[in-house]
């Protein structure tokens, strides 16, 4: 993709528990086997579990990188043809403005050796969560059937439209029985949104049926797309990936900007 931007987007949702980190991970697998380079930055900190998920222990993690560490120290190279900027564990609860900023300059040096930079973000509408989507140039919203999974989504969609102006959302829901209660569940969602926060539009991504090699994954350590390429679970993800491939990526950017939203970022302040 020499020649076009790299494209950052969040993971994301209101209510945890809804897949996001399997996602993530399946999906940076996923894009890497459609030839793309793939850099997951894992940003729920305090419950960081990328490293977890991948049965990967690495030696250095983002705190490392703001205490001067170089990049290139803490890029972690997966044996899943991607790579990724881990999180440490419950040592740094919340990141000031000042170095969630500096940890995305820092990030945007990978701007010319990267496709997509997918940031596993913590739920809720909290400060990192809203930071994380709002530098993000899409967002992939996760959703579940679940009634409380609907209201979350939301409101952190509702926080990012009214304090943010972020409008567009991709979505796509995770753990669903079938593909109708998917589009229903979606349904709702847009409705809700159509009625209440005009200008957001959502778009239905992807749909991932409930899959029981997916816990059968976590708990061996093994992606499902690795353990089990054959399983529904993986199908989707190839599927979902194939559809983010299709996504606009931003061909020319103020020089300074890179492919952060840096303006939108300093708005929130
Ligand atoms: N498609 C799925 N089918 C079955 N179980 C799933 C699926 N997606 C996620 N899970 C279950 O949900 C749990 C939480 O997933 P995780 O990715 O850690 O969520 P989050 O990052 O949003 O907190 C997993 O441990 C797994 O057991
Ligand atoms: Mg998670």
């Amino acid at each position: 993709m020499s020649g076009t931007f790299p494209l950052a987007f969040s993971v994301t949702s209101g209510k945890g528990g809804v897949g996001k980190t399997n996602i993530s991970i399946n999906l940076a697998i996923s894009l890497a086997r459609l030839g793309k380079r793939v850099v997951l930055l894992d940003a729920d900190f305090g419950l960081a579990n990328v490293d977890v998920l991948l049965g990967l222990t690495p030696k250095k993690n983002i705190l490392d990188l703001l205490q001067g560490a170089s990049l290139r120290d803490i890029l972690f190279p997966t044996p899943y043809g991607f790579s990724m900027l881990p999180a440490s564990s419950g040592s740094m609860l919340s990141l000031s403005t000042g170095q969630k900023f500096e940890l995305l300059e820092l990030v945007s040096e990978l701007e010319d050796d990267l496709d997509y930079l997918i940031t596993d973000t913590g739920a809720g509408i909290g400060d990192n969560v809203r930071y994380f989507n709002l530098a993000a140039q899409e967002r992939l919203l996760i959703l579940t059937p679940e009634p409380t999974s609907l209201t979350d989504a939301y409101a952190l969609i509702k926080v990012l439209k009214q304090a943010h102006d972020v409008e567009s959302f991709k979505i796509c829901v995770n753990m669903t029985p079938n593909e109708k209660d998917a589009k229903n569940i979606f349904m709702r969602l847009h409705h809700a949104c159509e009625h209440f926060l005009s200008g957001v539009s959502l778009d239905l991504a992807g749909i991932i049926p409930r899959d029981t090699e997916v816990r059968k994954a976590v708990i061996r350590q093994l992606p499902f797309c690795i353990g089990s390429p054959g399983c529904e679970a993986s199908k989707a993800l190839a599927r979902l990936a194939a559809t983010i491939s299709e996504w606009e990526v931003p061909k020319h950017l103020d020089g300074n900007i890179k492919f952060f939203w840096k303006k939108l970022l300093f708005r929130e302040n």
